[in-house]
């Protein structure tokens, strides 16, 4: 069974209550527990994590070569500085899908850039927790 992990960066864990005019009220556990039911239609297994730390995430991507066939990513704001994690997708060679809550290009200058959109499959940008479920369903396809 293709096995499809999903990271999630920092702040992700106060979805619900933090700015939810932009991210709105679901929560991350939320948006997991629909992912997991979309995955089990789709008969793909998912893990799900979060962490706030950079390095942890680069352990995760470490820990997954070989165990995940597709990496589903929403780095928050390390998508728009962050190499580390930029080097890490590459090194490890997973094809990966980079998601955001929000339309990242919509908003303020500094967010319209990804350094990893460009070791991504593609992007999925705007469309809220549907995001996860739009990535699932290119995941399970690749
Ligand atoms: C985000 C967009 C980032 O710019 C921001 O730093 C986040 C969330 C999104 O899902 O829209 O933390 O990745």
């Amino acid at each position: 069974m293709k096995k499809i992990l999903f990271l999630n960066g920092p702040n992700l864990n106060l979805l619900g209550t933090r700015e939810v005019d932009v991210y709105g009220r679901e929560t991350l556990s939320e948006i997991a527990k629909k992912v997991v039911r979309k995955a089990e239609d789709l008969g793909v297994e998912v893990d799900f994590v979060q962490s706030n730390h950079e390095g942890e995430l680069i352990d995760k991507l470490h820990q997954g070569r070989g165990v995940y066939d597709v990496l589903v990513i929403n780095p928050g704001a390390y998508t728009h500085y962050s190499v580390a994690i930029r080097d890490a997708i590459k090194a490890v060679g997973m094809p990966a899908i980079e998601v955001h809550l929000s339309n990242i290009y919509a908003r303020e200058e500094f967010r319209a850039k990804s350094v990893i959109a460009p070791v991504c499959v593609g992007q999925i940008s705007g469309f809220g927790s549907k995001g996860y479920i739009l990535a699932l369903e290119a995941a399970a396809d690749l």
